[in-house]
């Protein structure tokens, strides 16, 4: 979702508007604005684009110098009127723009429900200016109120907050992006530099723990517990065609480096520190009793995911296939009400797939939706839905949204698993502890990959083969996919032991072979990649340091050492970064590759 504040000396409306439209490759779903007007707040918001928002307030006349607006991605409650943000108290007195979860905010809301306090949405964001309402009516000034309601807060957040009748934007940060942008005696919040780059190029990045209170006169940087901190303004010298992109040339390579972001966001709120139960929201204990096997259907991307999902919930003990959405209609194994049937689809709106979901249910199957975008047909169709929270992905290929289904689909497993089986397989307190570190150790894969010089190395083949065993193997078909969609070169994704039972036949030395190492049966896909090698295939290892397929291996992409789960998505990581720097040396359209689209609305 994307934020933008504004404290200024002119009507602060057109720069909100302005500012949402630099902010909608955030999230699109809804926008709104809220304006103060000298007596109140002034809130318009709706489902739909900014431009949609724009048109409905023509002719309302909403003054002001002060003002908050978002344009929303959707992660609780369906892109409607009512979940759009701004989010008001009753009263109307605290208008609230928030970016990320708040993971207490069911208790929170029914606490405040007990005091009387009555929602309008669906969302989690709601909570935050009731609550702020609740400890000004029990006597707190605005600010004390503000931080207050911040101290009771778990979750990740980037906030900002204006009063009826105070010329003041608050605003605090933790594990959500937030900047402040100065000029002058004009002030800008946002989520995103773009938001306010025409404007200016003064800028402040904010850390997780501050909170910042800006008024006309200025802004006061202050940690939570208050006490005045110090943050100098940097000069950016982005292009705002370039800062939409985050500063990169793509967006590919802008959602490649996400990751980190959108994996930790996967799994946030979602695995019980305690006890290491595994919590998806509204489907609660039981949901999935009495489900005996599971089909996955999906195309593309998302069909690799999901093959990357069935081996792990296989692994966890449930019957699963994968299957391709558009071969469901002819050649679906039957269901029954012990089947679930999960739709894994990035978009929620491709035809094959929504087409293999109505089927299934029309024969009696249950459903279930993974997707990124809460309120589409996939969401909606399925009995129930759960969101990956990737926000939006823009480059046609998809990059963020596969690893963040893969990894919804493992924490899936174990939630199924956990319903259905008495004795569930270990909690694997080893896989959680992994999953917390997945997030840093995917930047460290980022920050020091050598797919650039690999890309380099080999960009001007014949042919590109990927294999990979085990949970390697949905990551070589993707790894091939992503490698053909935009280069335009020819890639083949192989199970590692199948390499000898055909396309051997086109291995020679223009044809690399990137062998995908995740710790299962490592030694037989060395042995493959080795045969490859004897025909003149050079080999590109994507393997942990100080692997024994480095003795061989001509190059080497490092993922880090750790379970065999999350290897696979390491690994994807590498991939993702060689197709990119290989289409780029090729100089392709990387984000809009030709005769593709973003989502196949169409059997
Ligand atoms: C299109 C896109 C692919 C995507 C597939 C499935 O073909 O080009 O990148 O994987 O659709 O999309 P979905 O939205 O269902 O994940």
């Amino acid at each position: 979702c994307g934020i933008i504040g504004h404290v200024g000396n002119e009507n602060s409306l057109e720069t909100l508007l302005t500012g949402l439209e630099n902010l909608e490759y955030r999230g699109y779903d809804s926008a709104g604005v809220a304006v103060q007007n000298g007596s109140g707040i002034d809130v318009e918001k709706r489902s739909g684009e900014v431009d949609e928002l724009k048109a409905s307030i023509e002719g309302v006349s909403l003054d002001g110098t002060v003002g908050i607006g978002h344009t929303r991605w959707s992660t609780h409650g369906p892109p409607t009127d009512e979940n759009a943000h701004p989010h008001t108290d009753e009263t109307e007195d605290v208008a609230v723009v928030h970016n990320g979860i708040i993971e207490n905010y069911a208790e929170l809301r029914a606490w405040l429900r007990e005091k009387g306090h009555e929602f309008t949405s669906e969302t989690d964001t709601e909570v935050i200016p009731h609550l702020i309402q609740y400890f000004i009516d029990s006597g707190r000034d605005n600010e004390t109120a503000f931080r207050r309601a911040i101290d009771e807060l778990e979750g990740s957040y980037a906030i900002t907050a204006m009063f009826s009748g105070e010329h003041v934007l608050y605003a605090a940060r933790k594990g959500s992006p937030l900047v402040v942008g100065v000029e002058d005696d004009e002030f800008f919040l946002a989520s995103d530099v773009p938001a306010f780059l025409e404007y200016t190029d003064s800028v402040v990045f904010l850390e997780d723990g501050d909170v910042v209170v800006v008024d006309h006169d200025g802004v006061e940087f202050t940690d939570l517990a208050g006490e005045p901190i110090i943050r100098e303004p940097e000069t950016v010298d982005w292009d705002p065609e370039q800062a939409g992109k985050g500063g990169y040339d793509h967006f590919m390579l802008k959602e490649i480096n996400e990751q980190p972001t959108s994996l930790a966001q996967a799994v946030e709120g979602r695995i019980d520190p305690e006890n290491g139960r595994i919590t998806l929201e509204d489907l609660g204990p039981g949901t999935f009793a009495g489900i005996e096997t599971v089909q996955l259907v999906a195309c593309g991307t998302s069909y690799h995911a999901a093959l990357y999902g069935s081996i792990a919930l296989n692994r966890a003990g449930i019957r699963t296939t994968a299957v391709l959405a558009n071969e469901y209609s002819i050649s679906a194994p039957p269901v029954d009400d012990g089947t679930l049937v999960i739709a894994v689809t990035q978009s929620g709106e491709t035809a094959d797939t929504l087409s293999a979901l109505r089927q299934a249910k029309l024969e009696g199957a249950r459903t279930l939706t993974v997707t990124n975008v809460v309120g589409s047909t996939a969401a909606r169709v399925a009995t129930d839905a759960l969101f990956i929270r990737a926000g939006p992905e823009i480059g046609v290929a998809a990059t963020k949204t596969f690893s963040s289904q893969a990894i919804m689909l493992v924490l899936l497993a174990r939630r199924i698993a956990a319903d259905t089986q008495s004795d569930p397989p270990e909690n694997g307190e080893a896989l959680l502890a992994e999953l917390a570190g997945m997030p840093d150790r995917t930047e460290d894969v980022l920050a020091t990959s050598d797919a650039e010089r690999i890309a380099r190395r080999y960009h001007d083949s014949r042919s590109y083969f990927f294999i990979g065993r085990g949970l390697g193997f949905p990551v070589a078909l993707e790894g091939a996919l992503k490698f053909k969609e935009i280069t335009y070169e020819h890639a083949e994704g192989f199970a590692s032991g199948e390499l000898k039972h055909g396309p051997l036949a086109l291995v020679t030395p223009e044809t690399p072979v990137f062998a995908v190492f995740t710790g299962e049966e490592d030694e037989k896909t060395l042995k493959n990649a080795s045969e490859a090698q004897t025909r003149g295939a050079p080999v590109v290892a994507v393997c942990p340091a100080g692997h024994e397929a480095l003795e061989i291996a001509d190059g080497h992409l490092e993922i880090p050492e750790t379970n065999s789960t999350l290897a696979g998505l390491f690994a994807n990581v590498q991939l993702q970064l060689v197709s990119y720097h290989a289409a780029s040396l090729l100089d392709r359209p990387i984000d809009k590759p030709r005769n593709l689209a973003k989502s196949v609305t169409v059997e």
